[in-house]
């Protein structure tokens, strides 16, 4: 049966902070941990969690996870704590490793997260930022590993913004051996650092492909996915963004000019009918509500190693 085993790193801040190895363990945990096929007792445990973005799958899946595991947590919101004052992150840090055994942050820039991390002395996870959403990256390949059992052969075309969930998606790919290809206007590509750093861990760098074009993005694609065109923060550009990713929307259209067996991914919210229509977020193709479940299941698995 398998068990939980400790990651190597401390925290999980990054999607490159965990081995290939330790990415498909999390991914097995959390097949096992769906299908009741294993019980973990963490009672006692403290998760907490600072958003200081709103949030309902990641909070919610967070916490139901906590309390899967026999654990608790503890939600700390900015406006009701010191840490909306403007609190240093050094002393937050220092005192919630005091009272907790991990802590949770979706903040908005990375470096703030990596504050965070310096300070604490208790594993400190990803919760999204800026550039980064690896807890959802988890919940993704545990979906498509479920959809297609094997990773080999698989392509994942992301159309959208080369934003952090793209980010995530690139690192975790290349880990993994999956073609990425991400279709985005000009100007709206992956972070360039992330990308050379994915390029170094395929053994094939063909397998990652920025494009512009979602028609050819998609052909022989097996996972179609896309997140909403303007991020949290971003809602003064969302006028001038809407104009310059005109043609970037997954339609029946596009979804038939890929492979017969494609999938459809959306890591939520969404907004209906302007990144993703409607009748394709309701289809047969859509495992989009599969997908925010395994935030749930990827995360229980992610925290039972993290309390080794
Ligand atoms: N996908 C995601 O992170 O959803 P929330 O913003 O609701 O947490």
């Amino acid at each position: 049966m398998i068990k939980p085993n400790k990651l190597v790193k401390k925290d999980f801040l990054s999607s490159l902070d965990m081995s290939t190895e330790e990415v498909n363990h999390i991914i097995e945990l959390a097949k096992n941990l769906k299908n009741n096929h294993i019980n973990i007792d963490y009672k006692k445990k403290v998760l907490g969690l600072i958003f200081d973005k709103s949030s309902t799958r990641t909070r919610v899946s967070f916490q139901v996870a906590m309390s899967r595991l026999g654990g608790t947590t503890i939600d700390l919101n900015p406006t009701t704590s010191q840490i909306g004052r403007g609190e240093p992150i050094k002393d937050t840090a220092r005192v919630l490793s005091r009272y907790c055994d991990v802590i949770a942050i979706r903040t908005f820039n990375h470096s703030d997260l990596e504050e965070y991390a310096k300070w604490s002395t208790k594993p400190v996870i990803n919760a999204l930022t800026d550039l980064e959403h690896p807890c959802q990256a988890l919940a993704d390949f545990l979906t498509i590993k479920e959809e297609f059992i094997d990773f080999k052969n698989v392509i994942l075309t992301f159309i959208g913004d080369g934003n952090n969930v793209a980010n995530s998606l690139i690192l975790c790919g290349a880990l993994l051996g999956v073609e990425v290809r991400v279709a985005c206007p000009r100007g709206y590509e992956p972070n360039p650092i992330l990308i050379e750093r994915a390029r170094k861990i395929y053994k094939n760098d063909n397998l990652l492909k920025i494009m512009h074009d979602p028609d050819s993005a998609v052909r022989g694609a097996n996972v179609l996915y896309t997140d909403v065109w303007s991020s949290m923060g971003e809602e003064s550009k969302k006028e001038e963004k809407d104009k310059d990713f005109n043609g970037f929307t997954i339609d029946n259209d596009l979804v038939n000019k890929a492979n017969k067996d494609a999938i459809i991914l959306h890591c939520l919210p969404a907004y209906r009918n302007k990144e993703i229509i409607d009748a394709v977020i309701e289809s047969d193709k859509s495992r989009i509500f599969d997908q925010a479940e395994n935030r749930l299941h990827a995360q229980q698995a992610l925290l039972a190693c993290m309390f080794k």
